[in-house]
């Protein structure tokens, strides 16, 4: 019995029998789930299991076809954030709600912000401002645009603006995908004291490191029903049964084959440099090769493969592929040339969003094919069919709009239509980021079958176990430089990270 299971308060949050259906999908059938003051609850499932539309349901996004919410005991009808949040219920939704070209401030107080004599008193806003970025410990300028910011600074701003809202119960969707180690740190931090002055959260991860360490209580969804409500102690394989109805051996079934090391290498990055980004950065990939990329947000990771290929520019330096240089900023050239990419804010770039599942999966091999002359779209719709079943794209068909899959399906779209384009060389940033237990192991196979078959994988991640599981080699970045490489039994949590914050000395890493 966990300490919330003895509690006698009653819940200050209920869903009872909700039910709720979308063209082609029931995302929720008769789930039943409650939150109490000072718990910690965990919702967990597989991509697409329906967490998301429940806690839409809790902030009055969405209305339960069925099933009712009560708030404090009485049946509430919850229209939209306002109601939610006079009901006392923030929430931090999954996918991004902010305005990119608003400032931080401006994002901070929308619709509220400080007047004075009638007027926004900015000078206060940007003072308010400033004690809430503060309160999250995250280090931005309340006058800095939203879109200046990177994926980890903007989820930090939008938790600031959730602990803004008075809130009983904060919901919380997968807040900690796009962090790492410090961010991380600092958010359990604040929740803990938000349990301990008795606020009710509900709390949405893939990472089950997680559930232990920060939860009280476990509800698991599982297609859209509840299937087991257990302590957050229960351990980890039995989470994964309980939520995939299987288990999973391998978490990181890395298959290293032959290296090619005939000839030129797949990728050969030079003294690569961008003032104020990343200075003298080279590496190689070869084919056969997965080379990770680690360090902590903001070490100029995301920047320099935007940079390889070709999404940015650079000042300085060289970029090769199989010998050939590649033209500084010049996307069609690396499409061209095989090189494929999986950006980190799969909303922005990674997805047509108002495409359909067919069609973003099919775009990178229409866009290489269409060089070549006809296209034979019963075969590639064959084929994206086939590479959405092997990724378990959960999904009423190929043409259900992208914007309407759940966050992870949307991701292992955005990764699917490289992999069936056959990209020699494949850049992912961060690729399991939202992605469940089962279809990340998925993702892992795919990349020893590109391995196999002579590609190259660079992979960026700050999923610490992952980028040492996976990678053949990993390449260590610490403010915009190269800080090492570290392979075989030298690379550790340890020694990545000692070389990730600058503190590793070479006798450290000798050993
Ligand atoms: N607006 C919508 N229109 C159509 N289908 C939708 C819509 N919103 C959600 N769905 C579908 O409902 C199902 C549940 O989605 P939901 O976003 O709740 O999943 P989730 O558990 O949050 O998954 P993830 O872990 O990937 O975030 C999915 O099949 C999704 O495609
Ligand atoms: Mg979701």
């Amino acid at each position: 019995m966990t300490p919330s299971d003895r509690r006698s308060s009653a819940p200050i949050v209920r869903a009872e029998g909700v039910t709720k259906a979308f063209p082609g999908v029931v995302a929720l059938d008769g789930v039943d789930f409650e939150v109490h003051a000072g718990e910690v609850h965990v919702l967990l499932g597989e991509n697409g299991a329906g967490k998301s539309t429940l806690i839409r349901l809790l902030a009055g996004a969405h209305r339960p076809d069925r099933g009712r919410i009560v708030v404090d005991g009485r049946p509430v009808r919850v229209h939209g954030a306002q109601d939610a949040e006079r009901l006392g219920i923030a929430t931090i939704h999954q996918e991004f709600h902010l305005v990119p070209d608003l400032t931080v401030a401006e994002n901070l107080f929308l619709g509220r912000p400080p007047r004075r004599f009638g007027l926004v008193d900015r000078a206060r806003m940007e003072a308010d401002a400033a004690d809430l970025l503060a309160r999250v410990g995250v280090d931005v300028s309340p006058r800095a645009r939203l879109r200046e910011l990177g994926v980890a600074r903007r989820q930090m701003v939008e938790i600031a603006k959730a602990l803004s809202v008075r809130a009983r119960v904060l919901v919380m969707d997968e807040p900690t995908a796009v962090l790492t180690g410090g961010e991380v740190e600092r958010l359990f931090a604040i929740v803990r004291r938000l349990r301990a002055d008795g606020v009710g959260v509900v709390f949405i991860t893939h990472k089950l490191e997680e559930v232990a360490e920060l939860g009280d209580r476990v509800t698991v969804l599982r297609d859209g029903r509840s299937v087991a409500r257990v302590p957050a102690g229960t351990d980890r394989d039995e989470l994964v049964r309980l939520m995939v109805g299987r288990s999973i051996e391998a978490q990181y079934p890395r298959e290293r084959g032959p290296v090619d090391a005939d000839g030129p290498p797949l990728l050969r990055v030079r003294g690569l440099r961008r003032a104020g980004a990343f200075d003298g950065v080279g590496f190689e990939v070869r084919g056969g090769e997965v080379v990770g990329l680690a360090g902590l947000v903001g070490a100029g990771r995301t920047e320099v493969v935007r940079a390889v290929f070709g999404a940015d520019a650079y000042d300085h330096g060289s970029v090769h592929v199989r010998g050939a240089p590649l033209p500084r900023h010049d996307v069609a050239a690396s499409l061209a040339a095989g090189v494929g990419f999986v950006p980190e804010d799969r909303k922005g770039q990674g997805l047509v969003l108002g495409a359909s599942v067919g069609e973003n999966l099919g775009l990178v091999t229409l866009r290489r094919a269409s060089r070549g002359g006809l296209v034979d779209r019963a075969g590639q719709r064959r084929a994206a069919a086939a590479m959405a079943a092997r990724l378990g794209v959960r999904m009423a068909g190929l043409d259900q709009p992208a914007r309407t899959l759940s966050g992870g399906n949307q991701q292992k779209v955005a990764i699917g239509k490289w992999l069936l384009a056959g990209s020699r060389l494949l850049i992912l940033d961060e690729p399991t980021r939202g992605v469940d237990v089962g279809a990340k192991v998925e993702i892992y196979r795919l990349v020893n079958e590109l391995t196999a078959a002579g590609h190259g994988v660079l992979m960026v991640s700050s999923d610490l176990p992952e980028v040492l599981g996976m990678s053949d080699r990993v390449l260590v970045m610490c403010r915009g430089r190269l800080a090492g490489e570290l392979a075989g039994d030298a690379a550790t949590q340890d020694a990545v990270m000692a070389l990730a914050v600058g503190s590793a000395r070479p006798a450290d890493l000798a050993r």
